[in-house]
């Protein structure tokens, strides 16, 4: 059995686009957990969040994380909420490699800044609201990672070479 990695950290760390990459090159087959949930609904995760609510998605993310992580032989991009749960955190450290993806809220936000398809993110503070997610989070992330990789200034071809150093 091959065995998987896993990629946790904020909105815009680059897990989906860095996961991706680093499935083709090791022969993995990517999900990302966000996709998934839609692709199972029918609606995007703003729509989840309006109508059932930030729980509604929890409840929805965390059934997908047990899930994936049972599978072998992948590369999964999780939700950036996912580690916020002990049970997904659990899934998630027996499910394979966890990489932690890590940036600045600045980085991150300079990212994202754009993208409407973040919930969490459509407040009148974005970037405050990032530093908060960031300072609530960063020991959850840590506490899964068995890698923490930097991906703040870095192209994606250098971060791909990092991983690839250290796995
Ligand atoms: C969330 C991150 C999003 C998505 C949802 C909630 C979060 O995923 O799961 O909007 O709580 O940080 P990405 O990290 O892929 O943007």
């Amino acid at each position: 059995m091959q065995h998987n990695i896993i990629l946790v950290g904020l909105m815009g760390a680059g897990k989906s686009t860095i996961g991706r990459q680093l499935a083709r090159r090791l022969n993995l087959e990517f999900y990302d957990s966000d996709k998934v949930i839609e692709e199972r609904t029918g609606v995007s995760i703003p729509t989840i969040f309006a109508i059932e609510g930030e729980q509604g998605f929890r409840d929805r993310e965390e059934q997908i994380i047990e899930e994936l992580c049972a599978l072998p032989g992948i590369l999964l991009a999780t939700g950036g909420g996912s580690v916020l749960r002990e049970t997904n955190r659990a899934h998630i450290k027996a499910g394979g490699c966890v990489i932690y993806l890590r940036a600045s809220a600045d980085q991150l936000f300079q990212r994202i800044k754009h993208d409407k398809n973040r919930p969490l993110m459509q407040t009148d503070k974005p970037l405050q609201t990032l530093r908060d997610l960031l300072k609530a989070r960063e020991p959850l992330y840590m506490e899964v990672a068995d890698l923490i990789v930097p991906t703040g200034k870095q192209k994606a071809n250098i971060i791909l070479r990092d991983i690839h150093n250290k796995l």
